[in-house]
């Protein structure tokens, strides 16, 4: 079956018919086209166009429809347009002629748009329900190694020494705006597009405001050629789902870094990496790889709807129908994305004695020391420069932090005099750092107790 055809005399060709063919993709928005059909009979039947019965009739027929397209084989062998045209060929076969008046005052340039903004309603918050069973693990990853100490790194070279919870904090507030994120991607597609008719509004006097109530839309588009030419709505959609698989490939990156034979500060779980068919003694992270190239597939798709949609004239052109495979595939990698980090971060086993010789290693207590100094009266660039010379002088003895004595300290620089000594250790210099979002002890302690009451309430 066709939605148009009279103004033709010749067939399409079948190349033409199976290029520009949508269904195989589009066929995820059945029930939205199901819902939203509904809602435009029971609007038709307001402006007289069905009757109460016709309307009853069609809105039942839907609801069948909806339970049998739940089964595969309700696609098999149709060889619809979309999937606009496949609902109103199985009403057709289930009520007949009342199935002609359906379309009456409708285009489908507004029901694709309307299907695909009840299909992303649903779909941000799937992100976002996924998002905070993530951020949950990643609380109890930081609260079972709570005062383990790592070093931070900036340039990749060691910098000053943080707690670990203070590290994962700093994912959860990643994810914490990519939710925000979300609720944004969300409200952009929460606006009612029916009504709007091809491009030039609809000739029938819709109720658009108790449409919007009935599909719950809290507003309604303003511009019916808008409605037609835009698809902002998806690319907000692609960007939160881009920013967020960013945060998990940075993730992802730094626990294939931590987890190397070289780092060796935490082991993944046997679950979530795998073996190599020829070096026997392999343990590859491969999640975390696959979390790190999916991200580039969905900063793909991104792209590929801006480069598509950049050159449009308006309104409506056919290019758009490319928007829908971009969508769900960047949809499918985020969601299995966020389960896959989520499932990583429950195997993930610390190793808090390797992160803290880690520390104590290098010079992370530099600055530590540096700012001491200049507590006592030292200007902070001299106080800089002395302990510069101090590391300068200890990477020529081959001298770690904790080699040095006080005494030895003091006779180094007699601005040393006065306890320095213990800032040495990693772990003691940060509780200078108690300012607010800092990795001070007792702020960390407090980001994390916030943290778990602002993922509660996130939770929708
Ligand atoms: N399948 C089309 C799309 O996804 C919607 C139909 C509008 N087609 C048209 N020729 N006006 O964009």
């Amino acid at each position: 079956m066709k939605l148009w055809g009279g103004r033709f005399e010749g067939q399409p060709s079948e190349v033409f018919e199976r290029f520009s063919r949508s269904l195989y993709f589009d066929r995820r928005l059945i029930d939205a086209d199901i819902r939203g059909s509904q809602a435009f009979a029971r609007a038709l039947e307001k402006v007289g166009i069905l009757s109460a019965e016709e309307r009853a009739q069609i809105v039942e027929a839907l609801e069948k429809i909806k339970a049998e397209a739940q089964q595969p084989e309700f696609f098999e062998g149709s060889t619809d347009e979309d999937v606009h045209t496949l609902l109103i060929r199985k009403l057709k076969e289930r009520t007949g002629a009342v199935a002609d008046k359906i379309h009456t005052g409708r285009s489908r340039n507004e029901q694709v748009s309307l299907d695909m903004r009840l299909w992303l309603r649903d779909e941000c918050r799937h992100a976002q329900t996924k998002l905070c069973a993530l951020m949950e693990a990643l609380l109890d990853l930081a609260e079972a190694y709570s005062n383990a100490v790592i070093p931070g790194y900036t340039h990749l070279r060691q910098a000053q020494a943080v707690l670990w919870p203070h590290y994962l904090l700093a994912y959860f507030e990643m994810f914490h705006r990519d939710c925000a994120r979300w609720d944004d991607a969300r409200g952009r597609a929460n606006v009612l597009p029916l009504g709007s008719g091809a491009l030039a509004g609809s000739g029938f006097p819709f109720d658009r405001e108790a449409m919007a109530r009935d599909l719950g839309f809290e507003s309604i588009s303003r511009n019916s050629m808008d409605v037609s030419a835009d698809r902002d709505f998806v690319l907000d959609f692609l960007y939160a789902a881009a920013t967020t698989m960013l945060h998990l490939s940075r993730l992802a990156e730094d626990w294939i870094i931590y987890t190397s034979e070289e780092f060796g500060w935490m082991e993944l779980g046997d679950a979530v990496t795998s073996g190599s068919s020829l070096m026997p003694q392999k343990k590859n992270p491969d999640s975390l790889e696959l979390i790190r190239g999916k991200c580039g597939r969905v900063i793909g798709c991104l792209t590929a709807l801006m480069v598509t949609m950049k050159g449009l004239p308006l309104t409506y052109n056919r290019d758009m129908q490319e928007d829908k495979e971009p969508l769900f595939e960047a949809a499918d990698q985020l969601i299995g994305s966020l389960e896959m980090a989520r499932v990583v971060a429950l195997s993930v086993k610390l190793n808090p004695e390797r992160t803290r010789a880690a520390a104590a290693e290098s010079w992370v207590v530099a600055t530590d020391l540096a700012e001491a100094l200049a507590r006592s009266g030292v200007p902070f660039h001299q106080a800089h420069q002395i302990v510069g010379k101090l590391v300068l002088e200890s990477l020529k003895r081959g001298k770690k932090p904790e080699d040095w004595t006080a005494a030895e300290l003091d006779k180094f620089a007699p601005e040393f005099r006065g306890g320095t000594a213990r800032l040495l250790d990693p772990a003691e210099g940060m509780k200078s750092r108690e300012i607010l979002g800092g990795t001070g002890p007792q702020a960390v302690a407090k980001a994390l107790t916030d943290a778990r009451k602002r993922v509660q309430q996130m939770r929708v």
